[in-house]
């Protein structure tokens, strides 16, 4: 399928990085290793909002655990195209998650700080355990050390639209994934 050659946000141009076809082998892969790990469990998927909900949809079908809950929490903490470097909780989670074995679905991790905030928070509901699922991880911008268990891409320390990922909120319904793109 052919994508567009460039798209232009908020006046900064990006240019393809990830394609459809690319994203769906690699997401499909992840979600194998998941229902390998997670067979004969039942975990709850927390999908981090707003960022995850598209990776968050195509990864909970492709594990095909029907026993499987979905439920979301609502981090934010970047503005524009760089990390505010303060997390803020903006939805919070709303079932019980004792005892449950918890896989957290994020779409990038960046420095890291979102991530141990989030992980920090749930274990004081002592959750069975915690597994963190991410669609993009940058190792070059961690601040914390903090390596997901599950990762669809690692890449440069770029910033990326598309599939779910945004600039002050657009380019979230773009199929493909869109790198900035330097002069
Ligand atoms: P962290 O706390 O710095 O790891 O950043 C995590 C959050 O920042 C992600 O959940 C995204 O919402 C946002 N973010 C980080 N990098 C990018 C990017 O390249 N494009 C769009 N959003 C990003
Ligand atoms: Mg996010």
């Amino acid at each position: 399928m052919q994508t567009e050659k460039q798209v232009i946000i908020d006046g900064l141009t990006f240019v393809p990085y990830l394609t459809r076809e690319e994203i769906a082998t690699q997401v499909k892969r992840v979600g194998k290793e998941i229902a390998k790990d997670y067979e004969g469990k039942a975990p709850i998927f927390l999908c981090v909002l707003t960022g995850a909900f598209v990776f968050a949809s195509d990864l909970i079908r492709s594990t095909g655990i029907n026993d499987a809950k979905i439920t979301f929490i609502r981090y934010k903490s970047y503005e524009g195209t760089s990390s505010t470097g303060s997390v803020k909780q903006i939805i919070g989670l709303t079932d019980d998650i004792k005892g449950r074995d918890v896989i957290i679905i994020e779409d990038i991790v960046d420095t890291g700080l979102t991530a141990c905030r989030m992980i920090e928070d749930l274990k004081k509901q002592n959750p069975a355990s915690v597994k963190f699922a991410t669609l993009l991880f940058k190792p070059e911008s961690s601040q914390t050390g903090f390596v997901p268990d599950y990762i669809a891409f690692k890449i440069p320390p770029k910033f990326i639209i598309g599939y779910g990922l945004d600039l002050d909120g657009k380019a979230r319904n773009i199929p493909d994934i869109y790198v900035i793109k330097e002069d």
